[in-house]
């Protein structure tokens, strides 16, 4: 069976007060529209297609892709006019209605919506509220089959009282569409063309409306102010809380966590408080993570240790190896196995082999140290003339004093060592000590200047 699939993200979004459109507004570091893009492309949909309209320029740059196709609605005349300026591009045999401000729709509930669509039948996502104020109420008949959705403005008193609301989540025969949608009309207490008035239509055409309801009344939850989306955000972040959970994490506080991108966790890894995880983050077997780090794009393999306060971005720490607390890890690090970083050190561009150590207040950028190789506290990669950067080639089994200046491009070998204090601005050879600072002087009889008295 082949799916359409519509994305209604016209509206202003006013409550939000905020220069960028509603469905650009972010719920863990994706837009609310990139994460129903997202569900869309998992059902394997012939066509997506996404009706802006306020800020549209902004949605389209920010959103474009080769499998979306933006359609413009210039004047928001209500949904079923949304929907009416997708309708010549639509040709699958089921049509899909989703919402750009609803960004939490699990893939498995509109699997289950699509499955009650037939010729002769649609799929209708409903949700029973203790409060439905605001939402269209599903009116049944005595048979307690759906007959229409009255909109809250619309509505009765005894229909108010229905407390099961249409979520606007809606799956129809693709064929009947444009038939019902031509006959709508704006005669309504809103004066818009009401995507809802279709139900009606069609079971006066004699299909039958079947509903399904989210198994989490949050995952038709829209944002319409900051207050909604970060109810949005909490709820989806304790939702992956519970998946890496049960893969075999303990999160100390999973209130106290925050994944923005996709994670895959091996078993028994330890994640401390306040841990964010943004973009693509590897976290294998045993791995431990103190509170207060931030990582980003990087892969953590068996064993290791981030202790608290670091930052990774695009880092690669190897088995065993540990960094912080306090470490700096920038694009291009790569640890090998059991390396140590210690506090207060920052690698940008830097390979350290096995066993390699950088134990405290060091920078270390566009850099190879080689196996077992010791950085003295207080070493800095001078890889930048102001112009260009340049690389400094450590060998195994180095000695680098502290406060030692490595000036690139610069190669030290196997085996050398560095006296502390030096600036290296010279090859050494295996084995050898370069020394590269003023020689010690002592001045005999020294007097200390004395306090002049007034
Ligand atoms: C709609 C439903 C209502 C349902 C509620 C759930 C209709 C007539 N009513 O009401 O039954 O309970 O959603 O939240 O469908 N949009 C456009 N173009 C337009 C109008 C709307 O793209 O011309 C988009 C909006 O950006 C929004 C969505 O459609 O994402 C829903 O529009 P909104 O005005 O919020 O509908 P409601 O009045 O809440
Ligand atoms: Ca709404």
């Amino acid at each position: 069976m082949s799916l359409d699939i519509v994305i209604l993200a016209a509206g202003q979004g006013t409550r939000m007060r905020s220069a960028l459109p509603k469905v650009l507004h972010p719920v863990a570091g994706n837009s609310m529209l990139g994460h129903v893009i997202h569900s869309a492309r998992q059902l394997e949909p012939q066509s997506i297609h996404v009706v802006i309209g306020h800020g549209a320029d902004l949605v389209r740059e920010r959103l474009q892709a080769d499998d979306l196709n933006f359609v413009l609605q210039d004047k928001q005349l209500g949904t079923g006019h949304a929907v009416a300026q997708a309708l010549p591009e639509l040709t699958a045999d089921t049509v899909l209605i989703l919402y750009g401000d609803v960004p939490l729709i699990e893939v498995q509930t509109l699997e289950r919506l699509l499955k009650q669509v037939t010729h002769s039948q649609l799929g209708l996502l409903t949700v029973t509220l203790a409060d439905p104020t605001g939402y269209g109420r599903i009116v049944r008949d005595g048979a307690g089959n759906v007959s229409a959705i009255v909109e809250h403005k619309d509505a009765s008193d005894a229909q108010k009282a229905i407390t099961e609301g249409n979520t606007g989540i809606l799956a129809v025969p693709g064929k009947r569409l444009a038939e019902w949608l031509g006959r709508l009309s704006n005669n309504n207490a809103q004066g818009e063309y009401y995507l809802t008035d279709v139900i009606a239509m069609a079971v006066n055409d004699g299909l039958v409306v079947a509903t399904e309801q989210p198994l989490d009344p949050m995952e038709v939850q829209g944002a319409n102010d900051r207050k909604q989306l970060s109810e949005l955000e909490r709820h989806y972040q304790l939702r992956e809380g519970r998946r890496l959970m049960a893969q075999g994490v303990t999160l100390r506080d999973p209130a106290r966590f925050d994944v923005r991108g996709e994670v895959s966790v091996g078993r028994d890894v330890l994640i401390d408080v306040n841990v964010i995880l943004e973009g693509r983050v590897v976290i294998e077997d045993d791995v431990v993570i103190g509170p207060n780090c931030y990582i980003k794009d990087s892969t953590l393999r068996k064993g290791v240790v981030v202790k608290a306060n670091s930052h990774l971005d695009g880092a690669v720490m190897g088995e065993g190896s540990d960094a912080g607390p306090f470490a700096r890890l920038r694009p291009g690090t790569v640890l090998e196995a059991r390396a140590h970083v210690g506090n207060f050190v920052e690698l940008k561009n830097a390979h350290m082999g096995e066993g390699a150590k950088a134990g405290h207040l060091t920078y270390l950028g566009d850099a190879v140290i080689g196996a077992r190789t010791n950085i003295g506290a207080g070493t800095i990669t001078c890889n930048y003339d102001g112009a260009n950067k340049h690389k400094t080639v450590l060998g195994e089994d180095v000695f680098i004093g502290s406060n030692n200046s490595l000036v690139a491009p610069v190669d030290i070998l196997d085996g050398a060592t560095t006296a502390a204090g030096s600036t290296i601005t010279q090859q050494i050879p295996a084995g050898q000590l370069g020394v590269a600072r003023g020689r010690q002087r002592n001045i005999e009889g020294w007097k200390r200047p004395e306090k002049i008295k007034k």
